[in-house]
């Protein structure tokens, strides 16, 4: 789908598409509407429950007046709460409707209500945003559609009084929908196809935006003692690999960088601690936070973020095998700490614990954020509309949740406390990698990973096990792989690390 800016005109095919504010309040372009129709438009308002909401559409075929073959209403709700997330809601609403009924191209006319707050320009970027991010779809492996099947829209166009003002706007978030669909893509991908090494290969494409990308197989982390790391990887046929990239965007190249973390099990078994068999295919996207730093990554740099960020990424597949770790196996992590695995399921925290330590030692952070799609139990606590948020510093917490509610990437901050630390002290080794209780998983899990935080590192842990994949249909997000991370860190960044 191309995404276009333009001057408000009336197009002679396809579908155009008017705003409606709350309690029927007609734009210009829907007035305009009103009277080259000779009062159609009341009628067909009339003759629905269409208010202007800000969730509500009213299709109108062969409207009186126009050229155009659909007239579309769209709702924008009150004008005080026509935010970014509001405006983008409105775009993508828009593509799944019309790919839903056939129609090739569209223009809305966008018009910012007396009292938004969002300036027409930037009103203008929000919905095409939206709707880039929306008309994503995976559907390589597909060989067999018929056109019929597939997505009609090929063209969107933004009617706005300054389309230039609106591109400039439009860029960077265009920049930010690319590394989306990167994310999602990698997310998607079954795990014959993404594995370490292919994953890593991925993340090696982010050289020709300018990000340094060093690769570290099996025998470099075995040099540098990751035990734990590499147990989880041991029964695969895969090598595991830690992929760090780095983007010093900052004036100051010295100025010390945000560390982003992510647990890339490319697909999680479970090993020896073998997972039932249904439903272990989602276990494909066991890399999602792996998927939200590389995705994180390449948005800063195409955008030229100013600032210093070093992602890492620890990329293992966990199989059971004759060669797999066992449970009740005593690995030594990179740190020195010995970690009892009582489980080979809980392995995204061993994975993470040395790519943890690796970067905190290399790249000394003054930040450092984790994102993992770590336990089960957060999804039980959370369900699948917030990400849990652990954190030891509450200046963070707050950047963090600020990040959250501007991309819509909500998070919602967990408990960390001595007494579940507790919980994981193992009799035979420095700890153990899971607390033997199913209370509090998150937590104990969260708790395992500070152990490995050094003193002084501002610290988040983000579980995204209920946020890396949707059941359901989301207005900027199909079903499928979400890419959740990548506009909360990119933001994140913007927001508080930028020259
Ligand atoms: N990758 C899973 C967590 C997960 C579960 C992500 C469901 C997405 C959906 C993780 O490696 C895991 O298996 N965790 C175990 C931990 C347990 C053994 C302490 C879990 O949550 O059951
Ligand atoms: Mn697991
Ligand atoms: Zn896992």
């Amino acid at each position: 789908m191309k995404i276009a800016f333009a001057k408000p005109e009336l197009p002679a095919q396809g579908t155009l598409v008017a705003v409606v504010s709350e309690q029927r309040k007609l734009g210009q372009l829907a007035t305009q509407i009103e009277k080259l129709g000779k009062g159609a438009l009341s009628r067909a308002l009339g003759a629905s429950r269409f208010k202007g909401n800000a969730d509500e559409m009213l299709t109108i075929l062969a409207p009186a007046g126009l050229e155009a073959e659909r007239l579309v209403l769209t709702g924008l709700g009150a004008p005080e709460k026509l935010d970014n997330l509001a405006a983008q809601a409105v775009g993508g609403r828009l593509v799944a409707a019309l790919n839903g009924v056939g129609e090739k191209e569209v223009a809305i006319q966008v018009e910012a209500p007396a009292g938004a707050t969002l300036s027409e320009a930037a009103l203008a970027a929000q919905v095409a945003y939206g709707a880039r991010l929306r008309a994503y779809r995976f559907d390589k492996y597909k060989t067999k559609e018929k056109p019929e099947q597939k997505p009609s829209l090929k063209k969107f166009t933004v009617l706005t009084s300054d389309p230039a003002a609106a591109k400039k706007l439009f860029d960077p978030l265009d920049k930010i929908a690319d590394a989306v669909d990167f994310a999602r893509d990698l997310v998607s991908e079954p795990g014959n196809v993404i594995y370490p090494e292919s994953l890593a290969e991925q993340a090696r494409s982010l050289k020709s935006l300018g990000v340094e990308v060093e690769v570290l197989g099996e025998s470099a982390m075995k040099k540098l003692g990751m035990g734990a790391l590499l147990g989880v990887g041991q029964g695969s046929e895969r090598e595991s690999q830690l992929v760090v990239m780095r983007w010093n965007g900052a004036k100051d190249g010295k100025k010390k960088p945000v560390a982003l973390i992510g647990k890339g099990v490319t697909f999680d078994t479970g090993g020896i601690s073998l997972k039932p068999g249904a439903g272990m295919e989602d276990m494909k996207w066991d890399m999602g936070g792996s998927a939200a730093v590389i995705g994180a990554m390449r948005a800063l740099a195409a955008r030229k973020a100013k600032a210093n960020v070093v992602g890492v990424v620890g990329l293992v597949e966990n199989m059971p095998d004759g060669k797999a770790q066992r449970p009740g196996d005593i690995v030594t992590s990179m740190s020195g700490q010995t970690i009892e695995v009582l489980n080979t399921d809980a392995e995204g925290r061993l994975v993470l614990c040395d790519a943890m330590w690796y970067t905190q030692e290399h790249y000394k952070p003054s930040v450092m954020i984790d994102l993992a799609t770590l336990t089960g139990a957060i999804l039980i606590a959370l369900g699948t509309h917030q990400a849990g948020m652990f954190v030891n510093d509450d200046a963070l917490s707050d950047q963090l949740s600020a990040a959250g509610k501007a991309t819509g990437e909500l998070l919602w901050r967990m408990p960390l406390a001595p007494a579940y630390d507790r919980l994981i002290d193992s009799p035979a080794a420095d700890m153990k990698n899971i607390s033997g209780s199913r209370n509090a998983g998150s937590v104990t899990a969260a708790q395992f990973l500070q152990r490995f935080v050094q003193k002084g590192v501002a610290w988040a842990h983000l579980d995204i096990a209920g946020m890396a994949w949707a059941d359901k249909d989301a207005p900027t997000c199909p079903k499928g792989a979400t890419a959740f991370g990548v506009r909360l860190l990119d933001q994140f960044i913007a927001a508080n690390h930028e020259d």
